[in-house]
């Protein structure tokens, strides 16, 4: 049986604007040249500047446009707009791995961004504030797989915690692994937690639903979701071969059984069904 993998973002992204009730969870995202790196600074504060084709949070930067206010002597001083020679400037920071460089135009801002793409096809993003656990921060990784009886079912939920420095939260890249109650827990009440988690469920199949649309042979989704200070969900990317161990980590054993046990009912390579069958007997006599 084939699994499809699209690995452009941006030929999934198209997808998904064309369903007019998904279209308001992705974020302003078009192909990255100067014009639009322009237009995207003056429209936010912060842009994503990430690879096509990229994972693991490889090639991602981020652009920021800052307003100082600078006083006669250079110092930047927040309180200088008091004094009469303070000049507004602006001025653009470009951060990726751990680095912060500083520029003052955008010209030179453009030519830092484009000695790092190179000629590859890369894509730029209007930035989400992402919300913080214990001043780092997250977003979360909604799993969804077609079940055997082929409907979309969302199988897991992640939090995903920036490792310190970072602007990228993926695992690959330092960032650590939280059940997703916990990282909430310090935004919204227990009530407020579980309608957002049932939303978010929601949120997975919708996508399923809509992408096997244009790519009928697909069969498991990892959506790469951020929650801004408002609550408000925005689908940053959707992987196509999305990790599944990564939910070996919960205690709840039931949970990477089942991720499993329908890996195997499509055939991702490495989830046998023969093995698989006698699990989850086993799974089904205990509790
Ligand atoms: N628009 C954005 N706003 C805020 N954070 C972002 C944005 N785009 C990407 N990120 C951060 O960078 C990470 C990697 O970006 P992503 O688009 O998922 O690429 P990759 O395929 O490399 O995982 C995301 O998980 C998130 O932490
Ligand atoms: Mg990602």
């Amino acid at each position: 049986m084939r699994i499809q993998r699209v690995s452009s973002k941006w030929a999934k992204t198209e997808v998904i604007l064309q369903n007019r009730s998904l279209a308001p969870y992705i974020p302003d995202t078009r192909k990255y040249d100067y014009s639009v790196l322009n237009e995207m600074l003056v429209l936010y504060e912060t842009v994503y500047i990430k690879p096509d084709r990229g994972t693991y949070g490889c090639g991602v930067m981020r652009a920021e446009r800052r307003n100082l206010i600078l006083t006669p002597s250079g110092a930047e001083n927040p309180e200088a707009h008091e004094e009469e020679n303070a000049e507004p400037s602006i001025m653009y920071i470009l951060r990726y791995g751990t680095k912060a460089l500083a520029f003052q135009s955008m010209e030179e801002l453009h030519q830092a961004i484009s000695g790092r793409i190179k000629k590859r096809p890369y894509l730029i993003q209007q930035g989400i504030n992402l919300l913080r656990y214990k001043n780092l921060s997250f977003d979360l990784r909604v799993l969804v797989q077609k079940n055997p009886e082929g409907r979309w079912e969302t199988t897991g939920l992640l939090g995903r915690v920036a490792a310190p420095q970072k602007i990228v939260t993926n695992y690959h890249n330092g960032g650590s692994l939280l059940p997703v109650e916990e990282l909430l827990a310090e935004h919204m009440i227990t009530a407020d937690r579980s309608s957002m988690i049932h939303r978010l469920k929601h949120l997975g199949v919708r996508i399923g639903r809509q992408l096997v649309k244009a790519f009928p042979d697909m069969k498991e989704i990892g959506l790469d979701v951020a929650m801004d200070d408002h609550h408000d969900l925005w689908i940053l990317e959707v992987n196509t071969m999305p990790s599944l161990v990564a939910f070996k980590l919960f205690d709840d054993k039931s949970i990477y059984r089942k991720i499993s046990r329908y890996a195997a009912s499509y055939g991702r390579a490495g989830f046998g069904s023969s093995s698989l069958s006698s699990r989850s007997k086993t799974h089904t006599r205990g509790r």
